[in-house]
């Protein structure tokens, strides 16, 4: 793995190794000194064309802990508002030696043009584009849910069956998502009213459906979506009342699911929109442990792609001694 772009170019073992790396860097995150020296020499760029607070802050803290030189950039404020390409802005990473560009951009496919078109030899990892994916955070999800629902032996999601509920048109974390639990073994169903169902979703690995009570009653997990008002240049449904009423979560409907079932959503919220508050506050929401978790899926990225080990997808470190190795 040279590049991290699609949640669909992993496979099973990929997935896998990146959890169970990330499970290794959580408790580096538990340490009172959580610094280590893998990436000491290293420079990773925070490229952000669109704003972000989570995966922005995370990758940062991510890349810090894992000692690299950390540059960061937006498009704001940068010479992109003065009309420099995407190609000129690599072409000025490379000369300042760049080892990982991590890329949000609002153009689907961004990240996998800065991979291929050859301007620059540095590790891409896509940190969102457009409507398209966000594989990081399909992979901080998926290690949430398995903390949750597969705890201890072997750690699968086989089976486990996951809601992802709302805006899925827009969504690149549901894409990255439903791609990924495929790869995993879980059973994924969206549920969206019919004009925020994508285009094309029978070739996706999932079930659909218009009726998110019935879903619930069987679901594991349920991932409620932001409403991206951003991303619509249309009315996609009457009102958002109406919207709330029939696929918000709310604690009367948060009642349906079974004892052990938990609540995510990966952030901003719309609080009152796909989810009221006292859901994202209760006991059942993984919401913040979500943020969390994303240093930890991040380091375990960064040190893959990084350290090496990317061409060696069956050598995890198998403890957190592995990791230290070398430390001076
Ligand atoms: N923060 C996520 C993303 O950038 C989800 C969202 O914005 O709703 O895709
Ligand atoms: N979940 C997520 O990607 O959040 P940000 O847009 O704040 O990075």
């Amino acid at each position: 793995m040279r590049h991290l772009l699609s949640t669909g170019d992993l496979s099973r073992d990929d997935a896998v190794l990146l959890l169970d790396t990330a499970e290794e860097m959580l408790s580096v995150a538990q340490r009172p000194i959580k610094k280590l020296p893998t990436l000491r020499g290293q420079t990773v760029v925070n490229l952000f064309f669109e704003d972000s607070t989570r995966t922005r802050i995370s990758f940062e803290a991510a890349a810090k802990r894992l000692s690299a030189d950390v540059i960061n950039f937006a498009a704001k404020g940068s010479s992109v508002s003065k009309g420099e390409s995407l190609k000129d802005t690599a072409l000025t990473l490379q000369a300042m030696g760049a080892d990982a560009v991590v890329i949000r951009h609002g153009a689907s496919g961004a990240p996998a043009r800065l991979a291929r078109a050859g301007w620059i030899d540095s590790a891409i990892l896509n940190a969102g584009d457009g409507s398209h994916e966000h594989p990081t955070q399909a992979l901080l999800d998926a290690f949430t849910m398995r903390r949750h629902l597969a705890p201890s032996g072997d750690r699968s999601l086989e089976g486990r069956r996951v809601a992802i509920v709302g805006d899925v048109l827009h969504s690149r974390v549901a894409r990255s998502n439903a791609l990924l639990l495929a790869t995993l073994g879980a059973e994924v169903t969206l549920v969206a009213p019919p004009t925020l169902m994508p285009y094309g979703v029978e070739s996706w690995p999932v079930e659909t459906s218009y009726d998110l009570d019935t879903v619930l009653a069987k679901s594991d997990a349920v991932m409620m979506l932001r409403v991206q008002t951003e991303r619509m240049n249309a009315a996609f449904f009457p009102s958002a009342r109406e919207y709330s009423r029939r696929y918000g979560l709310d604690s009367r409907r948060m009642a349906k699911l079974p004892e052990h079932a938990i609540v995510m959503h990966p952030g901003p919220m719309n609080r009152g929109m796909e989810i009221t508050a006292d859901v994202a506050d209760s006991v059942r929401s993984v919401i913040v442990e979500q943020v969390t978790n994303g240093v930890a899926v991040r380091m375990a990225a960064l040190y893959l792609l990084l350290s090496g080990a990317r061409d060696a997808a069956t050598t995890s470190p198998a403890t957190t001694a592995d990791l230290t190795e070398g430390q001076a």
